[in-house]
């Protein structure tokens, strides 16, 4: 049986990507395609147990240092728990946020060393690195409006500000750009369909 497709989708807040997740998972299942949807944090037990600790509280409940190694710890139950026995059973993974937000929200917008985190994605993520990211770029002030607007209760991460969500933004198009061998740039302006257009464009040459 051949390995699955493991593709990760990534961005700042309100970038519409969740939404996109969805629909890319539908139509890679009528594609016929078995393909499981996931999320970091979270998408296995413990994984979901140490998200509920980084998603409320204050906005400076942990240190980026701490918040790092919170976020590796989820990533590591939730690739040994979930996305790994996946992709070994032939099944494709889509996986709203992974790494690369370590590597912004943690690293590059919150100043944990670039060091520190890449040692820690080489142990824990190791050779299971995404098939295909797909970054969401959208302006932050569009971003954050549309995410406090339909936030209820958990807005640690949406507290922390415009410009910590401006650098954000530069980390994550920096990310696309340092990994141009999986990583594309999506534009997240327009409608639904106009996005989800840019997001099937990304995907259809993995199908091959
Ligand atoms: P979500 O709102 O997209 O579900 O993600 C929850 C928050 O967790 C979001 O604000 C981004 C943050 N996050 C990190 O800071 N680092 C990480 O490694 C991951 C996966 C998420």
């Amino acid at each position: 049986m051949s390995r699955g497709r493991f593709i990760t989708f990534e961005g700042g807040e309100g970038t519409g990507k969740s939404t996109q997740v969805a629909l890319l998972v539908d139509r890679l299942g009528a594609r016929g395609r078995d393909v499981i949807r996931t999320r970091e944090p979270g998408g296995s037990p413990g994984g979901e147990a140490i998200r509920s600790l980084v998603v409320s509280g204050s906005a400076d409940r942990w240190s980026a240092r701490t918040e790092l190694l919170l976020m590796f710890a989820a990533r590591s139950d939730h690739l040994e728990r979930t996305i790994r026995p996946a992709l070994e059973a032939g099944q494709w993974v889509v996986c709203d946020r992974f790494a690369d937000s370590s590597r912004a929200y943690q690293g590059l917008a919150g100043g944990a060393e670039t060091a520190f985190v890449e040692a820690l994605d080489a142990h824990v993520v190791g050779t299971n690195q995404p098939d295909l990211t797909l970054i969401f770029d959208l302006p932050a002030e569009v971003g954050l409006e549309r995410a406090l607007a339909r936030a209820q209760g958990d807005t640690r991460f949406e507290s922390k500000g415009l410009a910590f969500h401006q650098n954000l933004r530069r980390a994550f198009q920096t990310i696309a750009r340092a990994h141009p061998e999986r990583c594309r740039l999506i534009d997240a302006t327009g409608s639904i369909d106009d996005v989800q257009a840019r997001v099937w464009a990304a995907v259809e040459p993995v199908l091959e």
